[in-house]
């Protein structure tokens, strides 16, 4: 997509750039931003996103959004369920944009936002969110310019961070960027349908999980000079 859609970003992360999907109006397409700096993440990786992604839109379907793909093109890329976002979120996206394109906020700007981000920093939902998914061992960034307000007062979480594992080049191993037990016990409150596939989503996960350990410890030189795995 950049390249040919890159101008036409809609929100800019330090992480992601998020696109419009001009086949589907109801999604956006959120890719990596790292693929300047070297950074491709395996096939193994993305997968593992779109699973762990899966498995935390069961558990938490309101805050949530769905995820319908991922993949490696373009640096790496997730097909994201659109959220309409509220006013202050938009104005705090604008912002961010503004800051992105070298242009300064005025001070009374920058006072503004920050308010704005602290709102929802301090709402006790939010908190409650963000602890529970440091339960699950999920990464999650709890800056309040990734929450959004619906119009009954529910809030979506609006970063989809949820990279599977991470690389400690130190020590030269995979580390989990989720709690396999916690997540099978919070899966065994699901509906039933869910609690089938959420299941099988965690049996891929781990899957994945052993094949690229099984690949950083078979090829450790690709996998630790490619700045890839994260
Ligand atoms: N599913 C979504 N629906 C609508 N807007 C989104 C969605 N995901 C992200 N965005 C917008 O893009 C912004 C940046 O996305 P984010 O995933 O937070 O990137 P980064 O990880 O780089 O911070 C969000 O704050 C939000 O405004
Ligand atoms: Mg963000």
């Amino acid at each position: 997509m950049p390249g040919e859609h890159r101008e036409n970003f809609s929100a800019m992360g330090n992480e992601k750039v998020i696109y419009p999907d001009p086949n589907h109006p109801d999604r956006i397409r959120a890719e990596l931003r790292k693929k300047e700096s070297g950074y491709q993440p395996t096939e193994r990786q993305m997968r593992g996103r779109f699973y762990l992604s899966k498995i935390l839109h069961f558990i938490f379907p309101a805050a949530i959004p769905e995820v319908y793909a991922a993949g490696t093109k373009d640096g790496g890329y997730l097909d994201i369920e659109k959220v309409e976002t509220d006013e202050d979120h938009r104005r705090m996206q604008a912002a961010r944009a503004k800051t992105e394109s070298g242009k300064h906020l005025s001070n009374e700007e920058s006072v503004e936002m920050r308010q704005l981000a602290q709102k929802r920093e301090q709402d006790p939902k939010i908190h409650d969110f963000v602890n529970a998914l440091r339960k699950l061992g999920v990464i999650v960034d709890p800056t309040g310019d990734n929450y959004s307000y619906g119009s009954d007062g529910s809030f979506q979480y609006l970063d989809n961070s949820f990279t599977p594992w991470q690389i400690n080049r130190v020590g030269r191993k995979l580390v989990k960027a989720y709690n396999a037990d916690e997540l099978a016990k919070a899966i065994e409150s699901l509906a039933p349908e869910q609690k089938e596939q959420a299941k099988l989503y965690l049996e891929r996960l781990e899957q994945l999980f052993k094949e690229e350990e099984e690949v950083l410890s078979s090829q450790p030189e690709t996998y630790l000079t490619a700045k890839n795995g994260r």
